[in-house]
């Protein structure tokens, strides 16, 4: 097999065969540099006319952009190279021929690198992106795991709304009407009693007709739930998870990061504790600023925006408006117009990247919920059953992936963000 890129610096002096795809050619009279691209790493192929048979330079010559090839040289230590590190190429094998690559050097539209993301992943600032959101799920599951939740995995195919009525792919299930899943957590609440602290991890949907940069119609949601927590202890489990993913992307990402241009100073002071502030604070500190904001609607981008830019780090704005609010989220008992439940926003305007609440355990208020919400409550039977068989105060949240991954690359548009985007008007590639 042939060698990794990535090795060749213990390999000085050795002879090798790297294979990869070209990224760049360039052809001099004398000597061709052709820049491969393994996956591991970059190297640079010094093709030198005079001495290589040739054949050998002639196929260096004439390869094209994104070929597959089999490199084989001398490993020669070189500073000033990519990786540190050049291969004076004695051989060139064709293993896969590449023409007129559509993806050139050159600026392209987006949609155009959209109608060809399953070429555009090879890209650098691609790469890197999709390597931080990789290293980001890594970092989801073992911060989970050493705090001794167990994964339940959700099903995708419900028939009880999640969410909300408004935004739902609705499909047929011979003869019955299914939805796909917008969350797991009514799933992940049951499996509680079972375990104690459990999380889903998956894909989720919603019939958003909105184009934001902000929003996907299939994304990533982690969903922790713990039993026994109230709204407080679930914030401080969201600070100290988002202290977590952000530090092992700093350690681990770093070249990524600089890929990407990331200003690492901005993550760098993520570190807890993460601000405060009520709904309600809000809403005056904002009409305060003569941004005229009615109490009782949801925040939107702009006051979003504008709360993260009074903090230098991400802040939760808690116990929202009900009506602002899902179904399931837990009266507050000192204020009954609104509920115990967070937003955690991102700074630098990534807006909101958590949702989470205390759920409502009490089972009259709960159907008076799902009455009102005009939720149909026959579907809601065994989710009403965890308040009639042990009922528990227990608390959760969901964190966007794509979203989290947005703000820690600096990426403008989430799309960027999962390797093959669901947008509105894109189901393809
Ligand atoms: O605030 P949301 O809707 O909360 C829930 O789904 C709860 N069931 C979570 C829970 O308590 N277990 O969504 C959670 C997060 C948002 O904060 C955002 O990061 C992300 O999911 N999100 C989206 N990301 C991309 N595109 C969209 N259309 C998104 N909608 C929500
Ligand atoms: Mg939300």
């Amino acid at each position: 097999m042939a060698h990794q890129i990535r090795d060749l610096p213990d390999r000085a002096g050795e002879t090798v065969t790297v294979s990869g795809w070209t990224a760049a050619v360039r052809v001099h009279a004398r000597v061709a540099f052709v820049v491969l691209r393994d996956g591991t790493g970059v190297v640079q192929g010094v093709v030198v006319k005079s001495a290589v048979p040739e054949e050998v330079w002639t196929l260096a010559t004439t390869l094209t952009q994104e070929s597959c090839v089999a490199l084989s040289g001398t490993v020669r230590p070189d500073p000033r190279a990519p990786g540190g590190h050049e291969l004076t190429v004695t051989g060139v094998e064709l293993i896969g021929g590449s023409e007129e690559y559509p993806i050139q050097p050159k600026e392209h539209g987006v949609e155009f690198l959209l109608d060809h993301r399953h070429l555009w992943l090879r890209s650098n600032l691609q790469r890197a992106g999709l390597k931080v959101r990789a290293e980001v799920e890594q970092a989801i599951h073992d911060f989970l795991y050493e705090r001794d939740f167990v994964r339940v995995d959700t099903p995708i195919l419900t028939g009880a709304i999640g969410e909300s009525a408004g935004t739902l792919f609705e499909t047929d299930y011979f003869g019955e009407r299914a939805f796909l899943a917008q969350t797991g957590q009514l799933y992940v609440e049951s499996a509680c009693p079972a375990f104690r602290r459990v999380y889903c991890f998956g894909p989720t949907f919603r019939a958003e007709k909105s184009k934001t940069r902000r929003h996907l119609t299939e994304f990533w949601m982690v969903e922790p739930e713990v039993a026994f927590a109230d709204s407080n202890d679930n914030m401080d489990l969201q600070e100290a998870f988002v202290c977590y993913l952000v530090r092992r992307a700093l350690e681990r990402c770093k070249a990524e990061l600089e890929v990407l241009g990331r200003d690492v100073t901005r993550l760098e002071s993520v570190v807890p504790p993460f601000p405060r502030i009520s709904y309600s604070e809000a809403v005056e500190r904002l009409n305060a600023e003569g941004r005229e904001f009615e109490w009782g609607r949801d925040l939107g981008a702009v006051e979003e925006a504008t709360i993260s830019s009074w903090f230098d780090r991400p802040v939760f704005v808690y116990n929202y408006p009900k009506e602002a609010k899902a179904f399931y989220m837990k009266e507050n008992p000192d204020d009954l117009r609104t509920v115990l439940c967070n937003d955690l926003l991102a700074p630098e305007g990534a807006g909101e990247i958590i949702g989470g609440s205390q759920r409502e355990d009490d089972h009259d208020r709960l159907l008076a919920r799902i009455h009102e919400e005009g939720l149909p409550e026959e579907a809601y039977d065994w989710y009403l059953d965890l308040r009639k068989y042990g009922t528990f105060p227990h608390s959760g949240f969901g964190l966007g992936l794509e979203r989290t991954v947005g703000w820690i690359t600096g990426r403008p548009h989430i799309r960027e963000l999962v390797p093959f985007p669901r947008l509105i008007n894109r189901l393809t590639p």
